[in-house]
């Protein structure tokens, strides 16, 4: 498969979780394993443009598509404008579950579904934070949705 824009030739169990084929076998550990059982979104990452839960995505069926974690959203080593806004509203504390806000808030904005805070809410109520840094994370995404800038990067 295609991670980040380059591809990847692994031999792999069929029951290899997306999740453990990204961490354990490519080292791409910025995608958390929080529940390992879909309901937490610490493992968001996309796939074909879509966001998925990587625990619950089985990596053999993911065979010649294109997935992107959060090592891939930002071009050259710099930061996604969503990651910066992240930081400047602090949208976080421990982290553990950021990675997978952050990929969650992108495809959020691409999909349209960003237009009030309950629309937030909703479409972010599979990403949840221990730390309970809600109101920080909306803004965060308020901020990059209201200056209008180009997120997406997604396939
Ligand atoms: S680790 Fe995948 S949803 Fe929690
Ligand atoms: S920042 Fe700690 S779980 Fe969200």
């Amino acid at each position: 498969m295609k991670v980040n824009g380059a591809l990847h030739e692994i031999d792999l169990e069929p029951r290899v979780s997306l999740l453990d084929a990204l961490r354990d076998h490519l080292q791409l550990t910025g995608t958390k394993k929080g529940c390992d059982q879909g309901t937490c979104g610490a493992c968001t990452v996309w796939v074909e443009g879509r966001r998925v839960l990587a625990c619950l995505t089985l990596a053999v069926v993911c065979e010649g598509q294109e997935v992107t974690t959060i090592e891939g959203i930002a071009p050259d080593g710099g930061l996604h404008p969503m990651q910066r806004a992240f930081i400047e509203h602090d949208a976080f504390q421990c982290g553990y579950c950021t990675s997978g806000q952050i990929m969650s808030a992108v495809a959020l904005l691409d999909e349209g579904n960003a237009a009030t805070d309950d629309d937030i809410a909703e479409h972010m109520s599979g990403n949840l934070c221990r730390c309970a840094a809600y109101p920080n994370i909306r803004a965060a995404i308020r901020e990059v949705r209201d200056a209008g800038l180009e997120t997406s990067g997604r396939g």
